[in-house]
């Protein structure tokens, strides 16, 4: 069973998998195109990092030749006289080449830190610009991993060296350069040993690149699994499937452990053929240079000159082959970053939006249809209707009808593909999201703790709200009892480590929190969902404050909720089915009447009989000086 996985997993994609290994330069190439212009505030630094690395390399390459003339002109000799110059020439450069290799590392480190400060700013910030169905192809675990492993890759290469690259280059030709001035045929001697060392590399930095690939995509699948495994931890535990998810956490491990692996074997394999070649181009420079030197065409100082040449440049050689190493398992992480990056958002600020939130809060909808991306009918389809300010509209249909839709919509999560949506006369895609999000608010039926106090949560989405208009907000929306009652008030901490809050009072909070933002419009999604009648009983007050004075889309499959509503519009399968009050579409006997009698039998003569959906007694009494009587009995 393992097996079938895993040839299915190693064979995935063929031509993904082609398409994957392109050449070290190609990736730099492109890397190089994709996050340049991150760098843009940082390249005075840069600049003024290359030089003074590069001001350091030609002082080494001038420290060398200083070695050859003491050895050929004081040492071969024994001429004191000769060795003070090339000696206090030595020294100077030495120390030019200290500061100058202290300051531009320094200065080379810095760039690349505030880069990767930027980077995952820029990515993150647009992360959060994305639109639902991208967070539902990518799971929490896997974008998490981008934002750590794959940050911290690309962080390998960039503090690694992008300028130490481009030193270790200069500092190639000028080493190269010297030693071809020295004795040129020396030289070639060790060019032509060069092919073989760059057809390794690239057979290396192909088959490391796939590995990489391999070894992030385990990262972020073992994130993921360890996520939703805590996630979930109630249920698992309950449903017993510790060992399905123990399992499935082995299969991800051993795929990255794998990758791991064959990672290893071929570092493990290209170091010691490097090291080993060179040796080869020791031997052989030593062979041809102790010819050189019998002949009287080399000095005892140039082939020790020549020699010290090429350990120097062994260094940046290497340096340059480990860059093309981590280059590759960079643009492995380059592409999962740059997935999040270059997905562009489904919904975008209008050029010259209009930046003013709405005051009335009229929403019209013309002829409005939907279909989510990559699915195959609408989930809506030519919903026309008018909603004047400060009315209440119930929209409620069967599961699946499309009434959440609506509220995406609305909030322009999505954009419609078809008709519009317009409040106050304006079509919400002209409005900038902050504007629109400053207009209308939304109430989901999963309410959000975030990690702070309560007065911070209240105060979310209204910065700078002041402790007597969070207090004022906890009051209307009937918080402030509980709230009081905690450890230490408004202070207290809530989040994962805070003291558990019931479904009802975290909705109370919620309620709050909208209440705060004073919108025009208010959309409610399965306000009531999940709270047992004795905690409905607490919230639908709250509510009722809430939605006073507020154009409100209240969506319910609760029909209790009916005569509430100055409307109601009944969503069948993406239609507008019904639309009337309460009292008329029960009366109309549609689809309405039908959702009303399943759950709460037959209608009679005097209207609908109260139901008791719970056995508990509480009575709510919803009478709203504002709006005719609006009764609601839960329980007996
Ligand atoms: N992200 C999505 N991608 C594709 N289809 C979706 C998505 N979300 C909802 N749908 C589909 O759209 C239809 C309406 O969904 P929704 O508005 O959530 O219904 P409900 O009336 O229960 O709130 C359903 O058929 C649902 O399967
Ligand atoms: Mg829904």
């Amino acid at each position: 069973m393992g097996t079938n996985q895993e040839t299915s997993k190693d064979g995935a994609d063929p031509v993904a998998v082609r398409e994957r290994v392109t050449a070290p330069v190609e990736a730099a190439g492109e890397m190089f195109r994709r996050f340049w212009p991150l760098t843009r505030p940082d390249r005075a630094t840069l600049l003024a990092a290359a030089v003074l690395l590069i001001a350091a390399a030609a002082a080494d390459t001038v420290a060398v030749l200083m070695f050859m003339n003491i050895i050929d002109g004081a040492v071969a000799s024994g001429r004191m006289s000769a060795y003070w110059v090339p000696a206090v020439t030595w020294i100077s450069v030495a120390v030019l080449a200290a500061v100058a290799t202290s300051i531009g590392s320094y200065l080379s480190a810095r760039a690349a830190e505030r880069f990767l400060l930027r980077l995952r700013d820029d990515t993150f910030e647009h992360l959060q610009r994305l639109s639902p169905d991208f967070f539902e192809r990518h799971p929490t675990g896997d974008l998490v991993a981008r934002f750590s492993g794959d940050i911290e890759t690309i962080e390998t290469l960039v503090s690694s060296g992008v300028v130490q690259a481009a030193v270790s280059l200069v500092t190639v030709v000028f080493f190269a350069g010297a030693a071809f001035w020295l004795r040129w045929e020396l030289a070639l001697v060790v060019v032509a040993l060069l092919p073989l060392l760059v057809q390794v590399t690239r057979h290396f930095s192909a088959r490391f690149r796939t590995t990489t690939q391999d070894e992030r995509t385990s990262n972020g699948a073992i994130s993921d699994v360890v996520e939703q495994g805590v996630a979930n931890v109630a249920l698992v535990q309950a449903y017993a499937t510790e060992q399905v998810e123990a399992g499935r956490l082995h299969t991800e491990g051993r795929a990255w452990m794998r990758a791991r692996l064959a990672q290893m074997r071929l570092t493990a394999t290209y170091t010691p053929l490097n090291d080993m070649f060179e040796s080869f181009a020791i031997v052989a420079v030593l062979g041809v240079g102790t010819w050189e030197i019998s002949q009287g065409r080399l000095t005892l100082g140039g082939l020790i000159a020549f020699a010290t040449f090429l350990g120097f440049l062994y260094s940046p050689l290497q340096r340059l082959s480990g860059l093309v190493l981590s280059v590759t398992a960079a643009r492995a992480s380059s592409d999962r970053l740059a997935e999040v990056l270059e997905t562009p958002p489904t919904v975008t600020d209008p050029p010259d939006g209009i930046t003013t939130p709405a005051r009335e809060g009229r929403l019209t909808l013309m002829g409005l249809g939907f279909t989510y991306p990559g699915a195959g009918r609408p989930a809506l389809s030519g919903l026309s209707v008018e909603v004047t300010p400060g009315r209440l509209v119930l929209v409620t249909g069967p599961s699946g009808a499309g009434k959440s839709t609506i509220a995406r919509l609305l909030l322009r999560f999505y954009d419609p593909t078809a008709g519009q949506i317009l409040l106050d006369g304006i079509d919400l895609r002209d409005r900038t999201l902050a504007a629109l999000r400053h207009s209308v608010t939304l109430l989901a039926q999963e309410t959000v703790v975030v990690d702070g106090t309560v007065a911070e949560n209240i105060a979310y989405g209204s910065p700078g709200a002041q402790p007597p208009a969070i207090a004022e907000a906890a009051q209307a929306a009937h918080a402030e009892e509980f709230i009081s009652r905690l450890p230490e008030g408004y202070q207290t901490r809530l989040g994962s480590r805070g003291p558990q809050l019931s479904g009802g009072q975290r909705q109370r909070i919620a309620i709050a929190r909208a209440l705060l933002r004073d919108t025009p419009v208010l959309v409610l999604d399965e306000p009531t969902t999940g709270l047992d009648a004795a905690a409905t009983a607490a919230v639908v007050p709250a509510l009722r404050a809430l939605m006073r004075g507020r154009t409100t889309v209240l969506i319910s499959h609760d029909l209790r909720l009916g005569p509430l509503a100055d409307d109601v519009l009944v969503i069948d399968h993406g239609h507008l089915a019904e639309h009337g009050t309460h009292a008329d579409l029960l009366e109309r006997g549609g689809l309405y009447a039908q959702l009303h009698h399943h759950q709460y039998g037959p209608v009679g003569p005097q209207g609908p009989r109260p139901v008791s959906p719970v056995p508990a007694p509480a009575r709510v009494a919803l009478c709203d000086p504002h709006r005719s009587f609006v009764g609601l009995k839960l329980g007996a």
